[in-house]
């Protein structure tokens, strides 16, 4: 299926008028990434209604921030809260393993014995039912930053012993061409920070834009290509909320955080941004390229390819996020066998979105077993659940252990004097950090929620089970029993923050 068969829509089909539309031919639609060509689409003509939105509902939210909010900021940090903490090695590892950060965290294969010759047995990396008995952070994707003049960042490598399915110890960090233990003392408390440094650059500018900017083309095509009257146009309408105008925003505008542009008081990042590209594959276009294009043979950045099913996390994480998928895809289920697989609104649908989002079942496979409901409810749980819970958990880190950047270089001797915490992170670096924060990364701003989307289908059997599906989020909410990364009445009925 080729993107230029799908460059423009083809227009309303058998039965359909443009007034069927919510847009008509103005509607938006995809194109490809003006940035680098191999990232998710873009989005032309994104809608006046959604950037008008975005205007009101989101960027007040960052103006607030830097007016009231910063002075409520400067004056926590001034009252003691502006220095960088200690992290203790069970800190170190309880932040890692918590919420969105554990992501990151990916099983260690018998490749890896090699980077940690002593401390890996190839014969003991699973244990009796297959599950991993070590995990590992890599932060190599932090080699595409340029630092900025003064500040400093480094790949690292960082291996965890498991000890349960939500908690593990850090055993070494590889950095520099070291391997680091926590008997390394000052090097090992140094290191530390820059493994921290990198988690959050990399769940930020690699990670969480993988639940963002593939699901572009599916709001697009969606909103345009599907009859206002169509069930499957109810169903996805209320959940592409603001999201293709924040997109757009984060890609081009150059007051986007992802820039970095240090004329801003709330850019944080370590190193130059992209805007215009300074250097093909450097910077946030170059993290980008590895979040979608993957890094061959490291399994920590797998190329993206449009799941049907949550990926595996390891950690509670997936208990959280994996049972909302379960309520949604329950719903989903019930909906679409009002949905007619051969529709040839259904066909266009899917064909042009598999055409934009690789991995995106075109109609073919659509047609196969639970494909339809899959794909629909991966959508729905990507831009509602999984992305709230990813911005709630961020606003649960304790921030002044995470510095974005650092003044001192990685280790290059496992001899080091004591790390002078005054000296590597600077007022300026930590207000630039919290401002990003309460702006960008949590806990997220919103006023249109899942728990009471009403899709007002209009059809009693469709209206009942819209109910059904308010009761199940309600129930499931009210069962957890993992830790609660974000609740219920938090979660966002689209990408919003
Ligand atoms: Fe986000």
């Amino acid at each position: 299926m080729s993107v230029e068969c799908y460059d423009e829509w083809a227009g309303p089909l058998q039965g359909y008028t443009a007034a069927d539309h919510l847009y008509g031919a103005d509607g938006p639609w995809p194109k490809v990434n003006t940035l680098v060509r191999e990232l998710p689409a873009m989005t032309k003509r994104v809608p006046k209604a959604h950037t008008e939105d975005f205007r009101v509902n989101v960027v007040a939210h960052y103006l607030k921030t830097l007016k009231s909010g910063r002075v409520k900021i400067i004056l926590k940090m001034l009252a003691g809260d502006y220095r960088l903490r200690p992290v203790s090695d069970v800190l170190f590892s309880g932040q890692l393993f918590y919420g969105t950060l554990s992501k990151l965290l990916t099983p260690v294969s018998a490749e890896d014995v090699a980077e940690f010759p002593d401390l890996l047995n190839p014969e003991a990396l699973f244990d009796s039912e297959g599950e991993p008995t070590y995990l590992k952070i890599d932060t190599l994707s932090m080699q595409r930053l340029d630092p900025l003049h003064g500040i400093y960042s480094a790949p690292s490598l960082t291996l965890f012993r498991r000890d349960g399915s939500d908690s593990g110890t850090a055993l070494a960090i590889k950095i520099n061409g070291l391997v680091l233990t926590p008997e390394d003392k000052n090097a090992w408390e140094l290191a530390k920070y820059f493994v921290l440094q990198g988690a959050l650059c990399l769940i930020t500018l690699v990670t969480h834009p993988r639940l963002h900017f593939p699901m572009d083309a599916i709001s697009a095509i969606s909103l345009t290509a599907l009859p206002r009257q169509h069930v499957l146009f109810k169903l996805l309408a209320p959940h592409t909320r603001i999201q293709l105008a924040i997109n757009q925003a984060v890609s081009l505008q150059t007051y986007s955080v992802a820039h970095n542009n240090q004329f801003l008081p709330y850019t944080p990042y370590p190193g130059w941004g992209n805007v215009p590209i300074i250097e093909e594959g450097r910077g946030w276009t170059g993290l980008m390229t590895d979040a979608f294009s993957g890094i061959e043979g490291n399994r920590s950045y797998p190329a993206y390819s449009f799941p049907l099913v949550p990926e595996k996390i390891w950690s509670d994480f997936d208990t959280f996020v994996r049972g909302y998928y379960d309520v949604i895809f329950d719903f989903v289920s019930a909906v679409v066998r009002h949905v007619d697989l051969d529709d040839p609104v259904v066909i266009y649908w899917s064909n042009a979105i598999a055409a934009w989002v690789t991995g995106f079942p075109a109609h073919e496979r659509i047609r196969e077993g639970d494909t339809f409901a899959r794909a629909i409810s991966y959508f729905i749980w990507d831009v509602t659940v999984a992305h709230s819970a990813d911005h709630g958990a961020m606003g649960h880190y304790q921030q002044n252990i995470f510095p974005l950047r650092l003044r001192a270089p990685a280790p290059a001797s496992k001899t080091l004097p004591p790390v002078n915490r005054r000296k590597l992170v600077t007022f300026g670096d930590t207000l630039r950090n919290r401002l990003c924060f309460k702006m960008y990364f949590g806990p997220p701003q919103g006023n249109e929620y899942l728990y009471d989307t009403w899709y007002d289908f209009g059809v009693p059997e469709l209206d009942d089970i819209n109910q059904t599906f308010w009761r199940d989020l309600k129930r499931f909410d009210e069962g957890i029993t993992c830790r609660r990364f974000i609740n219920l009445k938090d979660i966002a009925r689209s990408i919003n923050f």
